[in-house]
């Protein structure tokens, strides 16, 4: 029954305070443990480290966006040290994924670069990778400009993510090309107007095994981010050297395909989200595919 909730419907509802409220109160209920690893650096080292035995590595998002005060973009910016440092230490397999409106854009663009800065600083030190995730499409343009300045500067241990659901990605990678990018390639999470972003899925699948093969073909480093089947096998026919490329796929989601593709020597890696800010990225896993709800309503009622 929950099919028939469209994406754009769940998308809208959770931009609802009221919806909003409901869901954080319910917490974990809802179900943000199944696409959650927990709330502290810990718990998400735990998963790390359960990914790393099955063969697989794995990329730490601690949750937080739209970061409305300085101390806060500041203070978020040093959780990522300290997630960068229990790397180093622990010696689990994994590098870091951040969104640049927790660095403080909304504020400050200034803020935000330098908290980008200090983060790629210690992860360099440590010889360890920061990938800048995308945002909705109004902050595509400076995200990729941020990407530019900071790779101009000399970092060369951060990427960036490009969605296939929006026209101008071809565009934006082809302007990038001069700097052979790490790019992750997303079909693409937010709620965009037909104006910007396919409206029709097939589309955006179609534009999804472009950028791909494109990315591949140039011998870039490239992160297919997806668990569609029928991309991953598609990317598996380019028959490219399994150095060039890896697969990337959310904690909790396909995790028997995560195994299988690992087990057969393919270099996978899960996004390990984590933290107490889970409230936006779970609006965005039930819209991916309205029939999570269902697992949502299962989880209230056997509280
Ligand atoms: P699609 O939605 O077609 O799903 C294919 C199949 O995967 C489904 O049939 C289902 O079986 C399974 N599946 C997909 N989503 C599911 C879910 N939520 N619950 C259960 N099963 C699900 N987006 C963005 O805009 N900016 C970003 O920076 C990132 N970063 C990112 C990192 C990584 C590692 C991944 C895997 C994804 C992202 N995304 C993202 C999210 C991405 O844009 C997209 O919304 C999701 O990956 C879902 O699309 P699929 O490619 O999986 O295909």
């Amino acid at each position: 029954m929950f099919e028939t909730l469209g994406r754009r419907t769940i998308l809208s509802l959770a931009k609802s305070p009221g919806v909003g409220r409901l869901v954080r109160r319910f917490g974990p209920a809802f179900g943000a443990t199944r696409f959650v690893a927990g709330e502290t650096v810990a718990a998400a080292m735990q998963a790390v480290a359960s990914a790393n035995r099955d063969g697989i590595l794995a990329t730490l998002d601690h949750l937080g966006e739209s970061v409305a005060d300085r101390r806060a973009a500041e203070q978020a910016a040093d959780s990522y040290l300290e997630i960068l440092d229990a790397i180093a230490q622990t010696g689990v397999k994994s590098n870091a994924s951040l969104k640049l409106t927790m660095m403080g854009l909304d504020i400050d663009r200034d803020l935000a670069v330098t908290n980008l800065r200090r983060v790629l600083d210690r992860a360099r030190t440590h010889g360890n990778f920061v990938r800048i995730d995308m945002e909705s499409s109004a902050y595509t343009d400076v995200t990729l400009d941020i990407y530019r300045e900071v790779r101009a500067a000399g970092y060369d241990n951060v990427g960036v993510v490009i969605q296939a659901y929006l026209y101008r990605s071809e565009a934006d990678l082809a302007a990038l090309d001069q700097l052979a990018p790490n790019v992750r390639v997303v079909k693409g999470a937010y709620q965009e107007p037909a104006a910007v972003a396919y409206p029709v899925k097939a589309d955006t699948d179609r534009s999804y095994r472009r950028l791909v093969q494109r990315q591949i073909g140039h011998g870039f480093y490239t992160a297919v981010a997806t668990h569609d089947p029928a991309l991953i096998q598609s990317t598996l026919g380019l028959h490219a050297d399994g150095d060039r490329y890896e697969f990337q796929m959310l904690y909790g989601i396909r995790s028997g395909l995560q195994r299988e593709l690992a087990q057969a020597g393919h270099r996978v890696r899960v996004y390990i989200p984590f933290g107490t800010e889970w409230y936006p990225y779970l609006m965005r896993r039930l819209a991916e595919r309205p029939a999570n709800l269902g697992f949502v309503v299962r989880n209230l009622m056997q509280r």
